[in-house]
């Protein structure tokens, strides 16, 4: 490779930078929602109606112009470039990705990561911010919108499973979007939550009450660790966390036992590429930013064939896996 060619490479990842930071700013602002609404708009139209300096208006404008998420008119004015407003904006899209611009600008993934790069200190979710906390929730909206009712059904027998009524557990339900997920497709299911983050259970809490289903579910503060049940549930469900076990043989021995005979462990995540040219192309390196975080937190991204192993090794029959998209994968298994 040419030292020009090179160079145009290492450039590009500071565009990529330029270009998060502006979605981010855009998102922070309500900038998209104003341009949906009152698209095309010059930069003075959008410093108006969304309350913001002039000057600062315009430079966004040709940032995101730039960036390839605004479109540019004739007229001086600008739009939302094709499907933006779905991407970044509906969170009820299988398809939205904007919670990852914020999840990727907050100090959980790399300041502090940096910050305790020499003591290697590292935390847990009790010591994140709200912020990061609902930032995750929505990044993992998607993950639980393609999961529930789509990837599950793409599962032999588990959606005729769950369809057909019974209990069933979320482990690490986080805020709980996909119990309200959960309770909202299969309508005769008993509902368990367990997270060992209180505040996360606390907004959990309200989400489910929102929604009308407190009657359904009940949440649990524990680890997963501790989990100590025996032939009672007829699925067990988890997003994006898995990875997160502070013991993965003892929480999946934890499962198999807790399963009725034939019950579903249905695991949603982040397949870690298996290659080294798996961590180059576009998901892998996104995947590459998340480990920082799950560093933080003593942790790393699984890949999908170590999942399938564990499964396999606990005694899970029928294990397979269902590739949703390049960071998304269930992996899957029955008593
Ligand atoms: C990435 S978030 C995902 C939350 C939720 N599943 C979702 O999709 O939005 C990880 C969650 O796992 C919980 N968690 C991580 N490790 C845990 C453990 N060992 N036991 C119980 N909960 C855990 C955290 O408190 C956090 O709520």
């Amino acid at each position: 490779m040419e030292p020009k060619e090179q160079a145009g490479a290492l450039l590009a990842n500071a565009a990529g930078y330029v270009a998060t930071r502006t979605i981010e700013i855009g998102l922070d602002h309500g900038l998209f929602e104003v341009i949906a609404e009152r698209g095309p708009i010059t930069s003075d139209g959008l410093s108006e109606a969304a309350g913001i300096d002039a000057l600062y208006a315009s430079v966004w404008c040709r940032a995101a112009y730039g960036a390839g998420v605004l479109e540019g008119h004739d007229s001086g004015a600008y739009s939302l470039a094709p499907h933006i407003e779905m991407l970044v904006l509906d969170k009820t899209s299988p398809a939205y990705v904007g919670g990852l611009f914020k999840v990727l600008t907050q100090p959980e993934v790399f300041d502090r990561f940096s910050d305790n790069f020499e003591s290697g200190e590292r935390i847990w979710w009790d010591q994140t911010s709200q912020e990061w906390i609902a930032a995750v929730g929505e990044t993992g909206g998607a993950h639980n919108t393609r999961f529930i009712p789509g990837g599950i059904s793409q599962v032999p027998g588990a959606a005729e499973r769950l369809s057909s009524g019974g209990k069933v557990l979320e482990l690490a339900c986080g805020t709980g979007v996909g119990l309200v997920r959960l309770g909202t497709e299969y309508t005769d299911l008993e509902l368990v939550g367990l997270d060992g983050d209180a505040y996360s259970l606390q907004a959990a809490r309200s989400r489910v009450d929102d929604a009308g289903l407190s009657e359904r579910v009940e949440l649990v503060h524990s680890g997963m660790e501790d989990l100590d049940a025996e032939d009672e549930f007829d699925a067990i469900t988890i997003n994006l966390s898995m990875h997160e076990c502070r013991d993965i043989e003892k929480v999946t021995a934890a499962i198999y036992r807790a399963l009725k005979p034939g019950g579903f462990f249905l695991n949603s995540d982040f397949p870690f590429p298996e290659s080294a040219e798996g961590i180059r192309t576009v998901p892998g390196r996104i995947m590459s930013g998340i480990q920082f975080f799950e560093a933080l937190i003593d942790d790393q991204l699984l890949s999908s064939s170590y999942y399938l192993d564990l499964f396999k090794s606990h005694g899970f029959e029928d294990i397979g896996v269902v590739d949703l998209t390049p960071v998304h994968a269930i992996t899957y298994g029955h008593k």
